[in-house]
């Protein structure tokens, strides 16, 4: 973080930004309202334009005049402006689809000739990310009850169960997952351009986070969002072919909108994890998310009950503030085996703030061994999946 601030206000930013003419309309870039989501923290700038896919080619010079005009400000070091397009509704599925980049940094434009798969009534056909062999989702139907916590967890424990294992965070309206990792790198594009993801714990991970600073306000818009996740799942570098990741997780954002949505239609998931918690009484919540993923038959690896007790300080015995019982009603209500519970752990609560996350750097602790048991069973439940193969173990 840099010792003072030199860049200059939000206000100021928008009205330089208006210098650089939106071909569309003739306003200025911020009146036209294609400046999304900017960002202006330490030493760096940025936004998003959001586009039409056809106009990809006329919005090129745009975008490079105004990350140009960023980089040129005072106290801005790094700027990185993307364009961002969802498919056209309008036309139909045959041509190809609509081309879209993001920019990192300059001059290095990440596969353009990937596109967004062309919307079609019946969807796509779901499919995993170039060299991943599963793909997981770790889901709640409630915000808050510990998602992002337990798919770090799970993610660190895979790989001390010696799973290549990657960690997607798919809340591009909060990404948390920088933080929980203690990384902030900025992700570079490979030969292939494709976004090489950031190596955190042993972990590949990649988040919007990465792209655009934590704390940016991202009011964007449901094909916007799903556009950006897209990006991350496919133009991402998650393994080779020597060198295939086992395991994705995907840390979902709380309930059944445009992400989650986006994801069960297009990734060729594994299964989703259910993350509850025991005062979990909305039951229809929970069953609302269940019925998404039955929709995209993905099946229900489980419920994990989070915060499920607390442990006695000096004895360690379960003390059940919240009562107890939520998260296996909740199993039974789906249909769904129950995983096992995580109990309230202030020090699980600090790695988590601190972006060292306890299983990495603690494995022997009692709670980082609860996510390694529950690891080992997803593992289980993934390799009795009929006609999946199971994720390989890495021999050393
Ligand atoms: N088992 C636990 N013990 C102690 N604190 C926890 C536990 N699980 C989560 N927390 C804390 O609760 C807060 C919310 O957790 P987290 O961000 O993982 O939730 P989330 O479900 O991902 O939230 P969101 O819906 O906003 O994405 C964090 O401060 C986290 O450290
Ligand atoms: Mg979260």
């Amino acid at each position: 973080m840099s010792a003072m601030s030199t860049l200059p206000d939000r206000a100021e930013v928008l009205a330089r930004l208006n210098a650089i003419i939106d071909p569309k309309s003739g306003k200025g870039l911020s009146d036209a309202g294609l400046v999304q989501g900017l960002v202006l923290k330490d030493d760096r700038a940025g936004f998003m334009i959001e586009i039409a896919g056809q106009d990809a080619g006329l919005y090129q010079p745009v975008r490079e005049a105004a990350e140009a005009l960023l980089k040129s400000l005072p106290g801005v070091a790094k700027a990185h402006v993307a364009l961002t397009a969802e498919a056209d509704d309008a036309r139909p599925p045959e041509p190809p689809p609509a081309p879209y980049s993001v920019r990192v940094r300059r001059g290095a434009r990440v596969n353009p000739e990937v596109a967004a798969p062309p919307p079609r009534p019946a969807g796509p056909a779901p499919l995993n990310p170039a060299h991943v062999k599963q793909v997981i989702a770790i889901s709640s139907a409630k915000g808050g009850v510990g998602k992002s916590t337990v798919a770090v967890s799970l993610a660190c424990a895979f790989v001390q169960l010696g799973y290549r294992t990657g960690l997607l965070d798919a809340d591009v309206y909060g990404p948390s997952i920088p933080r929980m990792l203690g990384t902030d790198a900025d992700p570079e594009a490979n030969a292939e351009k494709k976004l090489s993801p950031i190596v955190a714990h042993g972990l590949k991970t990649m988040s919007i986070g990465f792209i655009v600073d934590e704390g940016a306000p991202m009011i964007w818009r449901g094909p916007m969002a799903s556009s950006a996740i897209n990006q991350l799942l496919n133009d991402v570098a998650w393994g080779s072919a020597e060198e295939p990741l086992d395991l994705l997780i995907i840390d979902m954002p709380p309930g059944t909108g445009d992400i989650q949505l986006t994801l069960a239609q297009r990734v060729a998931l594994a299964g989703a994890v259910i993350v509850s918690t025991p005062q979990e009484i909305a039951l229809i919540d929970v069953r609302r998310g269940a019925a998404m993923f039955e929709k995209t038959a993905t099946p229900i690896l489980g419920v994990i009950e989070n915060m499920a007790y607390f442990p006695h300080p000096d004895t360690g015995a379960p003390i059940e503030i919240f009562g107890r019982g939520g998260a296996q009603a909740t199993a039974k209500a789906l249909g769904a085996p129950f995983l096992g519970e995580a109990p309230i752990d202030m020090a699980l609560r600090q790695s988590c703030d601190d972006g060292a996350p306890l299983v990495a750097v603690n494995p022997s602790h009692p709670t980082s061994q609860i996510f390694i048991r529950i690891a080992a069973e997803i593992a289980e439940r993934l390799k009795n999946d009929d006609g999946r193969p199971a994720p390989t173990l890495i021999v050393e």
